[in-house]
Protein backbone atom coordinates (compact mmCIF):
# COMPACT_ATOMS: atom_id res chain seq x y z
CA UNK A 1 0.00 0.00 0.00
CA UNK A 2 1.26 3.68 -0.65
CA UNK A 3 1.95 5.46 2.43
CA UNK A 4 2.91 9.13 2.56
CA UNK A 5 5.20 10.63 5.37
CA UNK A 6 3.40 14.12 6.13
CA UNK A 7 4.54 16.35 8.89
CA UNK A 8 1.98 17.93 10.91
CA UNK A 9 2.45 21.40 11.98
CA UNK A 10 -0.95 22.32 14.24
CA UNK A 11 0.93 25.51 15.52
CA UNK A 12 -1.04 28.15 17.64
CA UNK A 13 -4.84 29.47 18.40
CA UNK A 14 -7.17 27.36 16.23
CA UNK A 15 -4.84 25.90 14.22
CA UNK A 16 -4.40 22.60 16.57
CA UNK A 17 -8.84 22.44 16.20
CA UNK A 18 -9.44 22.85 12.58
CA UNK A 19 -5.91 20.40 12.16
CA UNK A 20 -7.63 17.74 14.25
CA UNK A 21 -10.48 17.89 12.04
CA UNK A 22 -8.63 18.38 8.63
CA UNK A 23 -6.97 14.83 9.99
CA UNK A 24 -10.18 13.16 10.80
CA UNK A 25 -10.84 13.99 6.95
CA UNK A 26 -7.70 12.39 5.94
CA UNK A 27 -7.93 9.20 8.09
CA UNK A 28 -11.29 8.97 6.72
CA UNK A 29 -10.19 9.21 3.14
CA UNK A 30 -7.33 7.31 3.03
CA UNK A 31 -8.94 4.08 4.68
CA UNK A 32 -11.64 4.50 2.15
CA UNK A 33 -9.52 4.87 -0.74
CA UNK A 34 -6.56 2.18 0.19
CA UNK A 35 -3.63 4.70 0.67
CA UNK A 36 -1.92 5.11 4.37
CA UNK A 37 -0.94 8.57 5.89
CA UNK A 38 2.36 8.48 8.58
CA UNK A 39 2.07 11.26 10.67
CA UNK A 40 4.86 13.22 12.13
CA UNK A 41 3.85 15.52 14.50
CA UNK A 42 6.03 19.10 14.90
CA UNK A 43 5.44 21.38 18.01
CA UNK A 44 6.76 24.49 16.63
CA UNK A 45 4.52 27.39 17.60
CA UNK A 46 4.09 30.69 19.28
CA UNK A 47 2.86 28.52 22.23
CA UNK A 48 6.20 26.22 22.52
CA UNK A 49 8.37 29.27 22.05
CA UNK A 50 7.05 30.60 24.99
CA UNK A 51 7.75 27.52 27.15
CA UNK A 52 11.25 26.48 25.70
CA UNK A 53 12.72 29.26 23.43
CA UNK A 54 12.93 27.11 20.70
CA UNK A 55 12.50 27.65 17.01
CA UNK A 56 13.08 25.86 14.17
CA UNK A 57 16.32 24.38 13.91
CA UNK A 58 17.84 23.54 10.49
CA UNK A 59 17.96 20.01 10.89
CA UNK A 60 14.42 20.17 10.97
CA UNK A 61 14.43 21.98 7.63
CA UNK A 62 16.22 19.51 6.22
CA UNK A 63 14.12 16.45 7.80
CA UNK A 64 10.58 18.05 6.53
CA UNK A 65 13.04 17.96 2.72
CA UNK A 66 12.38 14.13 3.13
CA UNK A 67 9.00 14.00 3.49
CA UNK A 68 6.32 13.96 1.20
CA UNK A 69 4.16 16.74 2.15
CA UNK A 70 3.33 19.21 5.39
CA UNK A 71 0.51 20.23 6.72
CA UNK A 72 0.69 23.36 8.89
CA UNK A 73 -2.60 24.60 10.92
CA UNK A 74 -1.51 28.33 12.14
CA UNK A 75 1.23 30.38 13.50
CA UNK A 76 0.91 33.44 15.95
CA UNK A 77 0.48 34.06 19.62
CA UNK A 78 -0.02 37.22 21.50
CA UNK A 79 2.57 37.06 23.42
CA UNK A 80 5.39 36.82 21.01
CA UNK A 81 6.77 39.48 19.41
CA UNK A 82 4.69 39.43 16.19
CA UNK A 83 6.14 37.44 13.31
CA UNK A 84 9.17 36.15 15.28
CA UNK A 85 7.49 32.11 14.62
CA UNK A 86 5.96 33.38 11.54
CA UNK A 87 8.96 33.83 10.05
CA UNK A 88 10.96 30.82 11.38
CA UNK A 89 7.90 28.28 10.63
CA UNK A 90 5.94 29.54 7.69
CA UNK A 91 8.59 31.82 5.94
CA UNK A 92 11.01 28.90 7.06
CA UNK A 93 9.26 26.01 4.93
CA UNK A 94 8.50 28.42 2.06
CA UNK A 95 12.00 30.04 2.12
CA UNK A 96 13.83 26.70 3.21
CA UNK A 97 11.61 24.35 0.66
CA UNK A 98 12.08 26.98 -1.80
CA UNK A 99 8.33 26.90 -1.89
CA UNK A 100 7.96 29.24 -5.06
CA UNK A 101 4.37 28.97 -5.75
CA UNK A 102 1.53 30.21 -3.38
CA UNK A 103 -1.41 28.40 -4.85
CA UNK A 104 -4.59 29.92 -3.48
CA UNK A 105 -8.02 29.06 -5.28
CA UNK A 106 -10.90 31.61 -4.65
CA UNK A 107 -13.85 29.23 -4.64
CA UNK A 108 -17.57 30.13 -3.66
CA UNK A 109 -19.74 26.92 -3.20
CA UNK A 110 -22.81 28.42 -2.05
CA UNK A 111 -24.60 31.92 -3.63
CA UNK A 112 -25.47 32.23 0.38
CA UNK A 113 -22.30 32.44 1.22
CA UNK A 114 -20.77 34.96 -0.78
CA UNK A 115 -20.58 39.21 0.64
CA UNK A 116 -21.87 40.53 -3.43
CA UNK A 117 -25.35 41.10 -4.46
CA UNK A 118 -26.07 38.58 -7.81
CA UNK A 119 -22.81 36.27 -7.90
CA UNK A 120 -22.92 32.94 -7.59
CA UNK A 121 -20.62 29.81 -7.41
CA UNK A 122 -20.58 30.17 -11.68
CA UNK A 123 -18.73 33.85 -11.14
CA UNK A 124 -16.58 32.99 -8.38
CA UNK A 125 -13.83 30.25 -9.75
CA UNK A 126 -10.74 31.74 -9.94
CA UNK A 127 -7.05 30.88 -8.44
CA UNK A 128 -4.15 33.51 -7.06
CA UNK A 129 -0.97 32.16 -7.74
CA UNK A 130 0.87 34.39 -5.90
CA UNK A 131 4.98 34.51 -5.80
CA UNK A 132 5.98 33.15 -2.49
CA UNK A 133 9.83 33.75 -1.99
CA UNK A 134 10.75 37.27 -2.92
CA UNK A 135 8.92 40.74 -3.15
CA UNK A 136 9.01 42.71 -0.14
CA UNK A 137 9.16 39.38 1.75
CA UNK A 138 12.86 38.69 0.75
CA UNK A 139 14.22 40.01 4.44
CA UNK A 140 16.45 42.41 3.26
CA UNK A 141 16.69 45.35 5.20
CA UNK A 142 16.35 46.29 8.69
CA UNK A 143 17.15 49.45 11.16
CA UNK A 144 18.69 52.35 11.59
CA UNK A 145 19.37 54.16 15.18
CA UNK A 146 16.28 52.10 16.35
CA UNK A 147 14.11 53.74 18.91
CA UNK A 148 15.37 57.53 18.27
CA UNK A 149 13.80 60.52 16.37
CA UNK A 150 16.66 59.07 13.96
CA UNK A 151 15.47 56.05 12.94
CA UNK A 152 15.59 55.16 9.34
CA UNK A 153 13.68 51.88 8.48
CA UNK A 154 14.52 49.89 4.99
CA UNK A 155 13.13 46.98 3.02
CA UNK A 156 13.98 45.84 -0.82
CA UNK A 157 11.80 44.64 -2.78
CA UNK A 158 13.35 41.78 -4.22
CA UNK A 159 12.16 40.47 -8.40
CA UNK A 160 14.40 38.25 -10.46
CA UNK A 161 13.90 37.05 -13.83
CA UNK A 162 13.48 33.07 -12.76
CA UNK A 163 11.44 33.66 -9.62
CA UNK A 164 9.18 35.43 -11.94
CA UNK A 165 9.14 33.21 -14.55
CA UNK A 166 8.71 30.14 -12.91
CA UNK A 167 5.55 31.54 -11.18
CA UNK A 168 4.39 32.94 -14.09
CA UNK A 169 5.09 29.30 -16.43
CA UNK A 170 3.39 28.17 -13.50
CA UNK A 171 0.37 30.30 -13.87
CA UNK A 172 -0.07 29.54 -17.32
CA UNK A 173 0.20 25.73 -16.65
CA UNK A 174 -2.06 26.09 -14.11
CA UNK A 175 -4.62 27.77 -16.92
CA UNK A 176 -3.92 25.18 -19.66
CA UNK A 177 -5.09 22.44 -16.76
CA UNK A 178 -8.13 24.12 -15.93
CA UNK A 179 -9.49 24.43 -19.44
CA UNK A 180 -8.75 20.77 -19.44
CA UNK A 181 -10.91 20.28 -16.59
CA UNK A 182 -13.43 22.73 -18.11
CA UNK A 183 -14.09 20.90 -21.50
CA UNK A 184 -14.37 22.55 -24.66
CA UNK A 185 -17.97 23.97 -23.55
CA UNK A 186 -16.18 25.77 -20.71
CA UNK A 187 -14.64 29.35 -20.75
CA UNK A 188 -11.22 29.70 -22.87
CA UNK A 189 -7.90 30.01 -20.48
CA UNK A 190 -6.89 33.49 -19.29
CA UNK A 191 -3.89 34.71 -16.81
CA UNK A 192 -4.21 37.88 -15.84
CA UNK A 193 -1.13 39.64 -14.47
CA UNK A 194 -1.33 41.77 -11.13
CA UNK A 195 1.52 43.82 -9.98
CA UNK A 196 1.91 48.00 -9.76
CA UNK A 197 4.91 48.71 -12.66
CA UNK A 198 3.61 52.23 -12.81
CA UNK A 199 4.27 53.77 -9.61
CA UNK A 200 7.33 51.01 -9.09
CA UNK A 201 8.90 50.91 -12.30
CA UNK A 202 11.01 48.20 -11.44
CA UNK A 203 8.35 45.72 -11.24
CA UNK A 204 8.47 45.98 -14.98
CA UNK A 205 10.39 42.86 -14.66
CA UNK A 206 7.09 41.00 -14.19
CA UNK A 207 5.37 42.71 -17.46
CA UNK A 208 8.68 41.78 -19.26
CA UNK A 209 8.76 38.36 -17.97
CA UNK A 210 5.09 38.31 -18.43
CA UNK A 211 5.26 38.54 -22.00
CA UNK A 212 8.03 36.48 -22.77
CA UNK A 213 6.41 33.48 -20.81
CA UNK A 214 3.38 34.32 -23.17
CA UNK A 215 4.32 33.75 -26.20
CA UNK A 216 4.98 29.97 -25.66
CA UNK A 217 0.94 29.70 -24.95
CA UNK A 218 -0.53 31.30 -27.44
CA UNK A 219 -3.88 29.86 -26.90
CA UNK A 220 -4.12 31.25 -23.74
CA UNK A 221 -5.86 34.68 -23.10
CA UNK A 222 -3.53 37.38 -21.04
CA UNK A 223 -4.99 40.16 -19.18
CA UNK A 224 -3.23 42.71 -17.27
CA UNK A 225 -4.48 44.74 -13.98
CA UNK A 226 -2.56 46.80 -11.40
CA UNK A 227 -3.14 45.94 -7.99
CA UNK A 228 -5.53 48.36 -6.96
CA UNK A 229 -7.50 48.12 -9.91
CA UNK A 230 -7.65 44.55 -9.34
CA UNK A 231 -9.28 45.09 -6.01
CA UNK A 232 -11.80 46.95 -7.56
CA UNK A 233 -12.43 44.10 -10.10
CA UNK A 234 -12.25 41.39 -7.86
CA UNK A 235 -15.43 43.18 -6.35
CA UNK A 236 -17.05 44.52 -9.15
CA UNK A 237 -16.69 41.25 -11.98
CA UNK A 238 -14.87 38.49 -10.23
CA UNK A 239 -15.98 36.26 -13.14
CA UNK A 240 -13.23 38.01 -15.73
CA UNK A 241 -10.45 36.16 -13.19
CA UNK A 242 -9.24 32.92 -14.18
CA UNK A 243 -6.09 32.36 -12.96
CA UNK A 244 -3.98 35.30 -11.78
CA UNK A 245 -0.58 35.77 -11.05
CA UNK A 246 1.54 38.36 -8.66
CA UNK A 247 3.74 39.20 -6.55
CA UNK A 248 4.21 38.21 -2.71
CA UNK A 249 2.49 40.89 -1.10
CA UNK A 250 0.22 41.70 -3.29
CA UNK A 251 -0.63 38.06 -3.30
CA UNK A 252 -0.89 37.96 0.60
CA UNK A 253 -3.41 41.12 0.61
CA UNK A 254 -5.84 40.23 -2.68
CA UNK A 255 -6.03 36.42 -1.44
CA UNK A 256 -7.47 37.32 1.76
CA UNK A 257 -10.14 39.77 0.05
CA UNK A 258 -10.82 36.56 -2.55
CA UNK A 259 -11.66 34.60 0.90
CA UNK A 260 -14.50 37.29 1.40
CA UNK A 261 -16.07 36.29 -1.76
CA UNK A 262 -16.08 32.56 -1.07
CA UNK A 263 -17.64 33.44 2.52
CA UNK A 264 -15.20 33.77 4.88
CA UNK A 265 -11.17 33.32 5.99
CA UNK A 266 -12.92 29.99 7.40
CA UNK A 267 -12.72 27.87 4.06
CA UNK A 268 -9.66 29.51 2.15
CA UNK A 269 -7.23 27.18 1.70
CA UNK A 270 -3.59 27.53 0.03
CA UNK A 271 -0.89 25.20 -0.86
CA UNK A 272 2.87 26.63 -0.60
CA UNK A 273 4.91 24.46 -3.72
CA UNK A 274 7.83 23.09 -5.40
CA UNK A 275 6.65 21.48 -7.85
CA UNK A 276 8.02 17.69 -7.89
CA UNK A 277 9.25 18.65 -4.63
CA UNK A 278 8.28 18.19 -0.94
CA UNK A 279 5.42 21.16 -0.40
CA UNK A 280 3.40 22.66 2.48
CA UNK A 281 -0.18 22.77 2.81
CA UNK A 282 -2.22 25.23 5.07
CA UNK A 283 -5.78 26.93 5.47
CA UNK A 284 -5.46 30.85 5.04
CA UNK A 285 -6.21 32.36 8.47
CA UNK A 286 -4.20 33.21 11.30
CA UNK A 287 -4.08 31.59 14.75
CA UNK A 288 -7.78 33.48 15.77
CA UNK A 289 -6.38 33.96 19.48
CA UNK A 290 -9.78 35.53 20.46
CA UNK A 291 -11.85 32.17 19.39
CA UNK A 292 -9.21 29.40 20.45
CA UNK A 293 -9.88 26.68 22.49
CA UNK A 294 -13.90 27.32 22.35
CA UNK A 295 -14.53 24.31 19.57
CA UNK A 296 -16.09 27.36 17.17
CA UNK A 297 -13.57 27.47 14.54
CA UNK A 298 -14.76 26.66 11.02
CA UNK A 299 -12.46 23.42 10.30
CA UNK A 300 -13.06 23.97 6.55
CA UNK A 301 -10.08 25.93 5.32
CA UNK A 302 -7.85 23.24 6.66
CA UNK A 303 -10.25 20.30 5.14
CA UNK A 304 -9.85 21.85 1.85
CA UNK A 305 -5.76 22.49 2.38
CA UNK A 306 -6.40 18.77 2.87
CA UNK A 307 -7.90 18.26 -0.30
CA UNK A 308 -5.34 20.11 -2.17
CA UNK A 309 -2.60 18.25 -0.81
CA UNK A 310 -3.75 14.87 -1.91
CA UNK A 311 -4.34 16.84 -5.29
CA UNK A 312 -0.55 17.45 -5.10
CA UNK A 313 0.29 13.80 -3.81
CA UNK A 314 -1.47 12.36 -7.26
CA UNK A 315 -4.55 10.89 -5.09
CA UNK A 316 -6.75 13.44 -7.26
CA UNK A 317 -9.80 11.10 -6.84
CA UNK A 318 -9.33 11.38 -3.11
CA UNK A 319 -8.98 15.19 -3.11
CA UNK A 320 -12.21 15.39 -5.24
CA UNK A 321 -14.23 13.56 -3.12
CA UNK A 322 -13.03 15.58 -0.17
CA UNK A 323 -13.54 19.00 -1.81
CA UNK A 324 -17.36 17.45 -2.61
CA UNK A 325 -18.24 16.47 0.80
CA UNK A 326 -17.21 20.24 1.81
CA UNK A 327 -19.28 21.36 -1.55
CA UNK A 328 -21.99 18.80 -0.69
CA UNK A 329 -22.30 20.38 2.78
CA UNK A 330 -22.99 23.66 1.79
CA UNK A 331 -24.82 23.06 -0.78
CA UNK A 332 -27.03 20.93 2.11
CA UNK A 333 -27.41 24.10 4.12
CA UNK A 334 -26.20 22.16 7.04
CA UNK A 335 -23.47 24.69 7.59
CA UNK A 336 -25.17 28.57 7.89
CA UNK A 337 -21.76 30.39 7.84
CA UNK A 338 -18.36 29.98 7.71
CA UNK A 339 -16.95 31.68 10.60
CA UNK A 340 -17.68 31.40 14.24
CA UNK A 341 -21.27 32.02 14.36
CA UNK A 342 -22.17 28.91 12.73
CA UNK A 343 -23.60 27.38 15.28
CA UNK A 344 -21.80 24.14 14.75
CA UNK A 345 -18.66 23.36 16.65
CA UNK A 346 -15.27 22.94 15.06
CA UNK A 347 -15.83 19.00 15.59
CA UNK A 348 -19.43 18.53 14.34
CA UNK A 349 -18.01 19.98 11.13
CA UNK A 350 -15.33 17.32 10.71
CA UNK A 351 -17.50 14.41 11.45
CA UNK A 352 -20.41 15.72 9.08
CA UNK A 353 -17.53 15.49 6.57
CA UNK A 354 -16.19 12.64 7.54
CA UNK A 355 -20.38 10.90 7.57
CA UNK A 356 -20.70 12.43 3.55
CA UNK A 357 -17.48 10.78 3.04
CA UNK A 358 -19.10 7.57 3.61
CA UNK A 359 -21.88 8.07 1.72
CA UNK A 360 -22.13 6.18 -1.52
CA UNK A 361 -21.59 8.04 -4.78
C1 LIG B 1 -0.39 34.27 4.77
C2 LIG B 1 -0.05 34.97 6.05
C3 LIG B 1 1.48 35.06 6.18
C4 LIG B 1 2.00 35.89 5.00
C5 LIG B 1 1.99 35.64 7.52
C6 LIG B 1 1.43 34.90 8.71
C7 LIG B 1 3.51 35.67 7.59
O1 LIG B 1 -0.66 36.21 6.10
O2 LIG B 1 0.02 33.10 4.59
O3 LIG B 1 -1.09 34.85 3.95
O4 LIG B 1 2.08 37.11 5.09
O5 LIG B 1 2.31 35.30 3.98
MG1 LIG C 1 -2.02 36.54 4.49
Amino acid sequence: MKTYKIGVIPGDGIGPEVMHEALKVLRAVSAQDGFAVELEDYPYSGEYYLKTKELVPERVIDEWRSLDAVLLGAIGHPDVEPGLVERSVILGLRFGLDLYINLRPIKLFAERLCPLKDKGPADIDFTVVRENTEGLYAQIGGHLKKGTEDEVATVTGVYTWKGCTRAIRYAFELAQRRAQQRGPQGRKPQVTLVDKANAIRPQDIWTRAFAEVATDYPQIETDHAYVDAACMWMIKNPEWFDVVVTPNLFGDIITDLGAMLQGGMGIAASGNLHPGRTSMFEPIHGSAPKHAGKGVACPLGAVLAVSMMLDYLGETDSAARVESSVAGLLASGAIPSVDTRSGLSTSAVGEMLVGRLSQPG
